[in-house]
């Protein structure tokens, strides 16, 4: 059976004095945990929260990377950078990187590869737009996505790697796909997986993503193919993110 993964992704948010008091909620809160929990934060943190986090059941992550191991790519972070941080994740391909930094599923497809031979689990985000859903386009979609990265690991690699299905439209709207929904379309993921190999098929983690909250965590995570979320704004409130943890 998949454990289920509960990962925030603290998107361009914080300060050191949030960051601070948003994990000492967090810590003190967590108790009995049967979950994996990951928080993704902006990388001028990661020192902190490795400090903060260090000795808890809270892995750290990162929010991108690099394809490149080092040089002249201003503002970029490599993937060692996040090693050194003792990341355990790193988010690659959210849609706002698509939508603002122009990145193509073949980039994507590297970051994910140059992630998992760093080390790094990669939270591999896919996901449709309003328009693409209402064109009746979403499994081609998000399908093209999924295939790019498939074709560049490494067959022994596809279950190390982490799948966030984000329909765009639901990410930041309050606009939740209905549980239905998203499981059809992480089935439908999940079968891609499977055309290339069974075994990983059936480990490989497919969190939902899209304004996950504690109202609609139990639902969504009741699925059979849903095995935790990517959580944005309630990932930045203790209370919530603690609820959605209880949940999974
Ligand atoms: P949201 O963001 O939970 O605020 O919708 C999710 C995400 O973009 O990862």
């Amino acid at each position: 059976m998949r454990r289920n993964l509960v990962a925030g992704n603290w998107k361009m948010n914080g300060s050191l004095a949030a960051n601070a008091s948003l994990l000492s909620e967090l810590k003190a809160g967590l108790e009995s945990v049967g979950c994996d929990i990951a928080v993704c934060v902006p990388s001028p943190y990661l020192a902190q929260c490795q400090a903060e986090l260090a000795g808890t059941v809270v892995a750290l992550g990162g929010q991108d990377l690099s394809v490149h191991v080092s040089g002249a790519y201003t503002g970029d972070v490599a993937a060692s950078m996040l090693v050194d941080f003792a990341c355990k994740y790193v988010i690659v391909g959210h849609s706002e990187r698509r939508a603002y930094h122009g990145e193509t599923d073949q980039l994507v497809a590297q970051k994910a590869l140059v992630a998992l031979q760093s080390g790094l689990t990669p939270i591999v985000c896919v996901g449709e737009t309003l328009a693409q859903r209402e064109a009746g386009q979403t499994d081609v979609v998000v399908g093209a996505q999924l295939d790019a990265v498939l074709a560049l690991i490494d067959l022994s690699q596809i279950k190390n790697i982490v799948i966030a299905y984000e329909p765009v439209w639901a990410i930041g709207t309050g606009k939740t796909a209905t549980p239905q929904m998203a499981q059809d379309v992480h089935a439908a993921l999940r079968n891609r997986v499977s055309l290339r190999d069974g075994e990983s098929a059936a480990i490989v983690k497919i969190l939902y993503g899209g304004s996950m909250k504690p109202d609609n965590a139990a639902e969504l995570m009741a699925m059979p193919d849903i095995d935790g979320g990517l959580i944005g704004g309630a990932a930045l409130k203790a209370i919530d993110f603690l609820s959605i943890i209880a949940v999974a």
